[in-house]
């Protein structure tokens, strides 16, 4: 299991391990286009496409992506149906573009409400990339920080009933090994594009000790530049994680 930022003070590098992403922008880069919203959908799948193999040839390990939220059901039907159509259509075109290069995709979140040709593409994708390992592609579908944790809690008293008699055994480690993402280490960089400053319930526990990066660029015109950026701001945070800047130039 990946180690706790906040049980011990985590091994950091320049490049960030694990870079995960709200993907926002798309409806208002397609509006300021006079497009309808879902162009800037369509346009937002190849933004997935760069970022990927960007983030290969930097050699981060760890990418996750902010698909749609646990509250994107509230827009428009139309909307949400052309999300799930292109869903399923990317994952048809790209699966084996990502075996080749490497990657192993996940789909996180709770995949329950989708149609059964939606969760089956995922299973097949999922297992037909297992064997990968030089990027861990992880997909946040019907994702929300708070059902995460919820969920985990869930997972945790039903594994271990006996901790609902001793709430005092429960401690981060208990927990965050049933968080849906347990095998990945807790993002070092988050980046939300389209100017917007939130963090709109992804991964409220995992963030803790996170760097927040927020550019104005919206996401279909999100591009290799753009991440090299965002990795080039990174590698000038000093992370501290509770010590003085002091203590981390004596770690060095
Ligand atoms: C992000 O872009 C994609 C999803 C949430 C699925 P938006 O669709 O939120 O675009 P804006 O924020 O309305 O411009
Ligand atoms: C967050 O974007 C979710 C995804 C990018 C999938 P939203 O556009 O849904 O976030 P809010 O509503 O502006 O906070
Ligand atoms: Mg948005």
């Amino acid at each position: 299991m990946a180690t706790s930022s906040t049980l011990a003070v985590p091994q950091t590098s320049g490049v960030p391990r694990h870079i995960a992403i709200i993907m926002d922008g798309n409806g208002r880069w397609a509006t300021r286009r006079h497009l309808p919203r879902t162009a800037g959908h369509i346009k937002g799948v190849q933004a997935v496409r760069r970022t990927v193999e960007a983030c290969g040839r930097l050699g981060v390990r760890y990418l996750t992506l902010f698909a749609f939220s646990s509250e994107n059901w509230r827009r428009p039907a139309d909307e949400v149906s052309l999300l799930m159509r292109l869903f399923v259509k990317s994952l048809e075109r790209e699966v084996v573009k990502l075996e080749k290069q490497g990657v192993r995709l996940r789909v996180v979140g709770d995949l329950s409400p989708f149609e059964p040709r939606l969760q089956e593409l995922i299973h097949q994708a999922e297992a037909r990339t297992e064997h990968n390992d030089q990027l861990n592609l992880s997909i946040a579908a019907n994702y929300g920080g708070r059902w995460d944790v919820l969920q985990a809690m869930r997972g945790m008293l039903r594994a271990n009933p006996g901790l609902a008699e001793h709430p005092e055994h429960i401690d981060e480690d208990a927990l965050s090994a049933h968080l849906s993402m347990p095998w990945a280490p807790e993002p070092d960089l988050f980046i939300r594009t389209g100017g917007e400053q939130r963090v709109s319930n992804f991964l409220i526990w995992q963030l803790a000790y996170t760097e927040l990066y927020f550019t104005d660029t919206y996401w279909p015109d999100f591009d290799r530049a753009c991440l090299e950026e965002a990795v080039a701001w990174y590698g000038g945070r000093e992370r501290r994680f509770g010590r003085t800047s002091a203590q981390v130039l004596a770690a060095r």
